[in-house]
């Protein structure tokens, strides 16, 4: 099968493609613009014969046409993906994260092409520290920043696209991901990459937010199941149980590095800065079989330390303007 992956030269589409490479024999064609978050490198060793990259905007209704209509299967990853950035400007958010998804679904339908949508826990906003419920299918929306705002908005048209066009389409929300290919602006390369260079780490307000960790391959294997197996027009959240405070994280990175576990500084917060995400993917383990393989933490963060430490030519030409951005927000 000929599968088109959006966004496959970011974080979690190059994840994917090399799970795709790995465990099946499907050829792939990557869309993506390679904006500051996309790395050609992250797919440079992959065989020509499998994988093709294809540099466009998925805003481009011709090329998203074009692609669509010689493929099985569009993925879709491509998005603007972090909050930090929506918060000094989020018109490229709203841009990729839904005139892009409208241009892909209105492809898929008139194609009649099998579509799966990839996006995130924040849709469904944050909860209290102490909040015994975790995020499920049926969690109201409530977005909070304008990253996570506009995926809602992009889930919202995929659904819309389902039950009035017949869209052959599913969702999956995940969790927070950690692994190889993660741009250096993100939490966890962001401090790894700065104990590499002698930079103390830096925790936005009180360091007490908690995130839900997975690795990213096991977000690539459920990304996967849900199309092989899922139900068309369903929604799946995936996530692997992994709630850590950000402080317990960096705790692990400086004495995985050989650091003191407190030297780190707190900063100013993010504006509107969720407090909690939590997953409960019972939906996706009981009914399609999913399980997540790499579910110890510590391991996964070891092998990510070492992964930043042996691939420096691949984050390092990023990493000098991300700390630009950070100093001028005062993070
Ligand atoms: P990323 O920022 O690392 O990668 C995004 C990719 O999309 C980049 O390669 C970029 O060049 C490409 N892109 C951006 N705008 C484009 C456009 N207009 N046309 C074509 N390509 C474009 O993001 P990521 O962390 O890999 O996230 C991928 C997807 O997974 C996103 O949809 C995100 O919302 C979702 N997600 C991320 C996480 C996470 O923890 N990172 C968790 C859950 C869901
Ligand atoms: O939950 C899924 C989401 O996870 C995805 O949809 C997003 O695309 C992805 O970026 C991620 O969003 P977060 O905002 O949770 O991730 P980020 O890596 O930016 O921050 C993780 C936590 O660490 C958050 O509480 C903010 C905090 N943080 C972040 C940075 C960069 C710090 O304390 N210091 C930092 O330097």
């Amino acid at each position: 099968m000929q599968y088109l992956v959006t966004g496959g030269a970011g974080f979690i589409g190059a994840n994917f493609v090399r799970h795709l490479v790995e465990h099946t024999d499907h050829h792939v064609v990557v869309l993506d613009k390679l904006t500051y978050a996309g790395n050609r490198e992250s797919l440079a060793d992959l065989d020509p014969a499998r994988v093709e990259l294809v540099v466009g905007d998925i805003c481009d209704a011709e090329l998203v046409n074009q692609l669509t209509a010689a493929a099985d299967v569009v993925v879709h990853y491509a998005a603007e993906s972090h909050n930090d950035n929506s918060l000094r400007d989020p018109s490229a958010f709203v841009n990729t994260n839904l005139i892009g998804t409208y241009t892909l679904i209105e492809a898929a339908r008139t194609h009649g092409k099998r579509f799966h949508h990839v996006s995130t826990d924040e849709v469904y906003g944050d909860l209290e520290l102490d909040d015994p419920n975790r995020f499920n299918e049926a969690t109201a929306y409530n977005p909070s920043s304008p990253y996570s705002a506009t995926k809602a908005g992009s889930d919202m048209l995929v659904r819309a696209w389902v039950r009035s066009f017949g869209l052959q389409a599913t969702i999956s929300n995940c969790s927070n991901n950690f692994g190889p290919y993660q741009h250096v602006e993100k939490f966890i390369p962001r401090q790894i990459t700065n104990v590499i260079d002698g930079v103390r780490p830096r925790l936005y307000g009180t360091g007490q937010n908690v995130r839900d960790w997975i690795h990213a391959n096991d977000h690539s294997a459920a990304v996967q199941t849900i199309i092989e197996k899922g139900r068309i027009g369903e929604t799946y959240m995936i996530g692997a149980d992994g709630e850590k405070n950000n402080t317990d994280v960096v705790g692990l990175i400086l004495e995985y590095m050989d650091q003191p576990r407190d030297a780190f500084d707190l900063v100013t917060d993010r504006p509107g800065h969720d407090l909690r995400y939590a997953i409960d993917a019972t939906k996706l383990r009981s009914e399609l079989g999913w399980e997540p393989q790499y579910s110890n933490f510590e391991a996964g963060l070891k092998a990510t330390i070492e992964w930043y430490r042996a691939n420096e030519a691949w984050w390092r030409p990023a990493k000098e303007a991300t700390e630009a951005k950070y100093r001028a927000a005062g993070h």
